[in-house]
């Protein structure tokens, strides 16, 4: 009977076996030859002796990576060459029948060679898969899918999927166009999300919705971000905030068990965007790092420094402190230079800090480059707001809010990894009550999250500040990453014409883009909300990998291509003349 290489264990000794798989490594030794033979589960050893002539010449040429069956007896290894790191490792196979199912190319790189460069890894990626780290994280994607799919139908939840060609869904990211031949010079957008169908499908009487989807974003890729991609979306009619997050906690802690085995309480904080903002200078603070921001703008009002003071009377600057416990002892002179020249690179303008040697003498237990602008008031006043501690050097950033909290937040991150400061813990943080629109790089209004997103109150569209204006919309974070978002939807036309208008989308636009929704919402649209999670992003944290690329199959690089099949590609004029299209000279 087929079994797998490393499910062969001692209590199997002396009965029979067939196996298939790869070889992982073949030696010769004084006339006998032992194979590593692979599969997913791990290796177990084959033993060919010169006794059966015929198997023993076929042996001989064999390579790795070729692709054998064989059937053989399980037998017992001497004591001295017994292998504890193999799960197989007590045991042997003594090969009586072998064929080759297929030969192989001598591979560019080893498997399991943990030193082989990305590219060449993504090039070759079938054998890349083959590797004990592939497999696992594959088999992880595939138990986490599953325990999502269980989930969600123990709930009565119903799977729809949504179309792939469809017209654009504003999420922030450009497009995916693609043009349509029947309908010359027109073109289909890949959903950047599902957002417009799962709301329609509300509309349709569905009222619970799932759906894992590929969703598509023409925007920078990081580590974090694919141009297409997976997300679990959801979507309810009915609900409120409380009821979308006590459904999305209860999931978590069936992720938590199922693929990690985590039993014990998995909990939940949460926290408004604007303290989110203020304490970690982050929309997507990560809990398990003790270092916190300070205010210090009042404190800075007249403290000597012109360019604080220029900050401190600044309706959009702000200015904080942040104290690094015993940084005195563990910041060298150069590693305050190297994190300065860090934020710097991020728009701050520099990086004061101040030493606390001994707080009960500001003449010569402070030490700062910016000691000899400040009053002695100012230095008490900041030592207590930051509650500040014999051996701490506490960090100083002022400028305009959106630098300081940038640059800040990178060094909290910074400190932390460089420290060891993050506790061992698995921290899942709502942020709630986010602003309804953001400015963007010209000031104007943008949406924080989309569209769609309701109002906290419909009449602040008429009364309040445009940038004051609150939203139902909540994330939730997961050690510092954004693994998901959502919100109570719009669900009237009128406050949804508003929005657009309040965007400053022309009616034109408002009607080719988003007519067949306004439509649809005038037809008994249901009060309803949803979220939706990065699956890949999620699988990256429960892994604890640094790319999203460890947790697809076949992940784009950098610049968006695929290494293995060399998409994207130039396409022959026939179909670009069957598209009416002529490519351009690039850019
Ligand atoms: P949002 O745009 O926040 O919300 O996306 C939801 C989650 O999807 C993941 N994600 C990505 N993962 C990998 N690569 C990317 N390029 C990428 N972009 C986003 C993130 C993110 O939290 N329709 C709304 C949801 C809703 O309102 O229900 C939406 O798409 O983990
Ligand atoms: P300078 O007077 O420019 O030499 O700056 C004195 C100290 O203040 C240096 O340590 C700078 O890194 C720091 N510094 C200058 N500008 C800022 C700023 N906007 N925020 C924080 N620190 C600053």
């Amino acid at each position: 009977m087929r079994q797998y290489c490393s499910h062969i264990t001692k209590e199997k000794v002396g009965k029979n076996v067939e196996l298939f798989g790869w070889v992982s490594k073949r030696r010769d030794h004084g006339g006998i030859i032992f194979i590593d033979l692979r599969d997913f589960s791990g290796l177990v050893q084959l033993v060919f002796s010169p006794d059966n002539q015929e198997i023993f010449t076929k042996a001989e040429s064999i390579r790795s990576e070729y692709v054998i069956h064989v059937e053989g007896l399980i037998s017992e290894r001497s004591a001295e060459t017994v292998n504890n790191e193999l799960s197989s490792g007590m045991v042997e196979i003594e090969v009586n029948k072998l064929m080759i199912l297929n030969k192989a190319e001598t591979p560019p790189f080893k498997i399991n060679d943990e030193n082989v460069n990305e590219d060449q890894r993504l090039e070759y990626r079938y054998l890349d898969m083959r590797s004990n780290k592939m497999q696992n994280n594959m088999r992880f994607r595939s138990n986490l899918i599953r325990c999502i799919r269980e989930y969600f139908y123990s709930e009565n939840f119903i799977d729809v999927e949504t179309p792939v060609l469809t017209k654009t869904t504003p999420e922030g990211a450009r497009d995916y166009l693609v043009p349509s031949r029947i309908n010359q010079n027109q073109f289909y957008a890949l959903p950047q999300s599902p957002q417009l169908f799962k709301q329609t499908l509300m509309i349709g009487g569905i009222d619970k919705y799932f759906q894992i989807a590929k969703c598509f974003r023409d925007e920078d890729l990081r580590s974090d971000r694919q141009p297409e991609f997976t997300q679990l979306d959801v979507e309810l009619s009915f609900v409120h905030e409380d009821d979308i997050k006590n459904l999305i906690e209860r999931l978590f802690k069936k992720i938590f068990k199922d693929t990690l085995n985590i039993t014990k309480d998995i909990t939940f904080s949460t926290m408004t965007y604007s303290n989110a903002m203020l304490n970690y200078g982050s929309d997507k603070p990560d809990l398990r790092n003790p270092l916190i921001l300070h205010d210090v703008k009042d404190i800075m009002q007249d403290c000597g420094l012109d360019v604080f003071m220029k900050h401190a009377n600044h309706d959009d600057s702000r200015i904080v402190a942040m104290r690094m416990p015993n940084g005195t002892s563990n910041l060298s002179r150069k590693d305050i230079d190297t994190l300065t020249d860090k934020v710097k690179d991020l728009g701050a303008k520099g990086l004061a800090y101040m030493k606390v040697e001994d707080i009960g003498n500001i003449e010569n237990g402070i030490t700062s480059p910016i000691k000899k602008f400040l009053q002695n008031d100012v230095i008490k006043a900041i030592l207590d707001k930051v509650d500040a501690q014999d051996g701490d050097i506490i960090f100083f950033s002022a400028d305009v809010a959106q630098i300081v909290n940038t640059s800040m937040s990178f060094l909290m991150g910074e400190l932390a990894k460089k420290f060891n400061l993050l506790s061992n813990e698995w921290k899942l943080l709502w942020i709630t009550d986010y602003p309804l629109f953001e400015k963007d790089s010209d000031g104007n209004p943008t949406p924080m999250h989309h569209p769609f997103t309701s109002p906290v109150n419909n009449n602040d569209l008429e009364s309040k500040d445009i940038f004051s204006i609150a939203s139902r919309a909540y994330d939730l974070i997961l050690n510092g990453n954004e693994i998901g978002g959502g919100s109570i939807r719009i669900h009237s036309k009128d406050i949804q014409e508003r929005i657009f208008k309040l965007l400053n989308i022309d009616d034109d636009e408002i009607n080719s883009k988003f007519g067949f929704f306004l439509k649809a919402l005038d037809f008994g649209c249901p009060p309803h909300g949803g979220i939706a999670f990065g699956i890949d992003r999620l699988v990256m944290l429960l892994l604890n990998e640094e790319s999203i690329r460890e947790t697809i199959a076949f992940p784009k690089t950098q610049s968006a291509s695929c290494l293995m099949t060399n998409a994207p590609s130039h396409v022959d004029d026939q179909q670009l003349d069957e598209l009416s299209l002529s490519a351009k000279k690039p850019k």
